[in-house]
């Protein structure tokens, strides 16, 4: 019998054995106007894993994922990505990290004025040296490993949302990445593009062994891919553990889980959708506070 409560396997959290993690965050932090929107978060995320960063709105999830690639600096602590300290770099040095992974923002960030072959390429001629036939070359495979090998010649604006994303996708993958992040892929999908998405998701990872890293509040997506998952609340990690746990947490019974921690019976909340639960009596308590004292 698998044993039903999640407190009690020994799935990794924080720091394990084994392999060295592509990416350490090590007690890092953040504030923003003197409001710390992250707070003490401890990740490590491993080689060829597909960790799924979940939260609610606002708490704190692209931020995070900011910081991993460098484009926000902790208030403290360190982050690690393969093996070097990105807080130490400068410009120049991060750069040449940034070239061994690939992005794929929310929007899918493409030229307009640009073919999606043109959009592909673009990483290729600015960070190599590559001549334009071996680019060409490059670009194909790339298109045809996201499927749209023969839309090539056409523009953002004569494509689909699913396309586009898979667009991005494609020029994310163009120097061959070492880890991929990407920010809610499957937001503004309908269903079954949002599940193309995280199929494709899930194949490249397979196929090319990359790390993924993917920011999502998509339940169905984030059990989909993941791998491991860590449950961000107002800016604090709550919980880092395998896609297996959180599945036995959110399948629970009411009667077992109501006896849980108060941490693990918020998480259950967010991962089922339940309309009741410690996440809106906490928002219940605090408006009420705020009508009756102010802000
Ligand atoms: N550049 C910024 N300047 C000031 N505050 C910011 C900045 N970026 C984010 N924040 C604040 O940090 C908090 C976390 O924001 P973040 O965008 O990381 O949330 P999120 O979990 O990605 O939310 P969503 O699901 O809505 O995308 C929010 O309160 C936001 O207002
Ligand atoms: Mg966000």
């Amino acid at each position: 019998m698998t044993d039903p409560t999640p407190v009690q396997t020994a799935a990794p959290q924080g720091h394990r054995t084994g392999p060295e993690p592509v990416i350490r965050c090590t007690n890092v932090a953040k504030i923003f106007d003197g409001r710390t929107v992250l707070d003490d978060i401890n990740l490590d995320i491993y080689p060829g894993e597909t960790m799924v960063i979940m939260g609610g709105s606002g708490s704190g999830k692209s931020t995070s994922l900011r910081l991993m690639i460098g484009s926000f600096r902790p208030d403290r602590g360190s982050i690690q990505l393969l093996g070097k300290d990105i807080c130490a770099l400068d410009e120049h040095h991060l750069n040449e990290v940034r070239k061994q992974f690939g992005i794929l923002f929310q929007s899918g960030a493409l030229f307009n004025s640009m073919t999606i072959a043109e959009n592909v390429a673009l990483p290729l001629q600015e960070h190599t040296h590559l001549d334009q036939e071996i680019i060409d070359i490059q670009v194909k495979i790339k298109l045809e490993l996201v499927g749209l090998r023969e839309h090539a010649d056409k523009y953002p604006a004569q494509i689909s949302g699913g396309m586009k994303k898979r667009a991005g996708l494609a020029r994310a993958l163009a120097l061959d990445p070492k880890i991929l992040f990407y920010d809610e892929p499957s937001a503004g999908l309908d269903p079954v593009t949002s599940a193309q998405i995280d199929q494709l998701i899930i194949a490249l990872t397979r196929q090319l062994g990359v790390t993924s890293v993917v920011v999502t509040h998509e339940m169905d997506s984030a059990f989909a891919i993941a791998d491991r998952m860590a449950m961000l609340d107002k800016g604090r990690i709550l919980k880092v553990e395998t896609r297996q746990w959180f599945e036995r947490l959110r399948d629970m019974a009411d009667a077992e889980a109501a006896g849980l921690p108060e941490d693990e019976r918020l998480i259950r909340q967010f991962l089922r959708g339940d309309a009741e639960g410690p996440i809106t009596q906490r928002r219940d308590q605090s408006a009420f506070t705020t009508d009756l004292f102010g802000a």
